[in-house]
């Protein structure tokens, strides 16, 4: 038996349904379009509160965050199956406000200046993106006021992102990295994997095999985990590398040995995907 999430449009109507509820606010951020790694993040997020706390899910197509160009207009919207999916993983508020009631005087005067590792990675190809992304996020951290936070760790970059402007800004709120959750053949549960047809989507698992086999290689030292790669990923057609990326846990110059992150972006067809994996680098490189 699952019971239906309030639903809140506005913001009045949101602080009336968590005014009626006691213990500590978890908060999923999302865009819709939900899949079970949103499911993750849900089943992450009632873990981390116990079974009586509010858990709200946000559901908003943020306009902020996409460029001119970008597929704002055809982004996936699926609202009755994300507010089914959420009332089978607890949800009790599902949130999904306007534009208007997101961004009531237009384009806001303040807002979020992400830094400079903003600029790297999906920065470069994205400049303005995570402005867009950690401002939407701070009005849902004040419009929601949630103790707990879950994003997935497969948008790694904004994950590291939103950890440091909790910090830097002494937002107070635990943030979660939920695992990334992935098909039979590794790849990467995405909104945007639907854009792929039946020939893009084989050819999309090149993406994690490529991970994988640095993840495998990592033990002989960097170096061999970026050889690794580079070889499985001569083999893959159809994919138009964008970059692969060794870095440091928190995005930073990557050791040479310990914990690291090795992060990808490609163009399969159209789609442009995503995906990282953790690494343990051992030995000389
Ligand atoms: O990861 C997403 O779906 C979005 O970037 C987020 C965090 C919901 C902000 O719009």
């Amino acid at each position: 038996m699952t019971s239906s999430p309030f639903l809140a449009r506005s913001r009045e109507e949101l602080r009336g349904a968590l005014s009626r509820r006691r213990g500590p606010v978890a908060l999923v951020p999302t865009m819709g379009a939900l899949h079970a790694g949103h499911a993750g993040l849900l089943t992450r997020a009632r873990q981390a509160v116990g079974p009586e706390a509010p858990l709200v899910a946000s559901i908003f197509v943020n306009p902020m965050q996409f460029a001119a160009g970008e597929d704002l207009d055809r982004y996936p919207r699926t609202f009755d199956a994300d507010v089914e999916l959420c009332a089978e993983h607890g949800v009790d508020v599902v949130f999904s406000p306007s534009v208007e009631e997101v961004y009531p005087g237009g384009d806001p005067q303040v807002t979020v200046d992400p830094g400079p590792l903003a600029r790297v990675l999906e920065g470069a190809s994205r400049p303005t993106h995570f402005h867009g992304v950690l401002t939407v996020v701070a009005k849902l951290f004040g419009l929601v006021r949630p103790d707990v936070a879950v994003f997935g760790q497969k948008d790694y970059q904004q994950l590291t992102l939103i950890r440091r402007m909790v910090d830097d800004l002494c937002m107070g709120i635990d943030v979660v990295g939920a695992e990334t959750v992935r098909e039979e053949d590794g790849l990467a549960l995405s909104s945007r994997n639907r854009y792929l047809d039946e020939d893009q989507r084989w050819r999309a698992v090149a993406l994690p095999r490529t991970l994988f086999a640095a993840r495998e290689a990592a033990r002989y030292g960097a170096s061999v985990a970026i050889a690794a790669a580079r070889h499985e990923l001569r083999h893959a057609r159809g994919v138009d590398l964008e970059y692969l990326e060794l870095t440091a846990p928190d995005l930073g110059p990557a050791p040479t040995t310990g914990p690291a992150r090795l992060l990808i972006a490609a163009r399969v067809g159209t789609t442009r995907l995503i995906d990282n994996v953790a690494l343990e680098l051992n030995g000389d490189s």
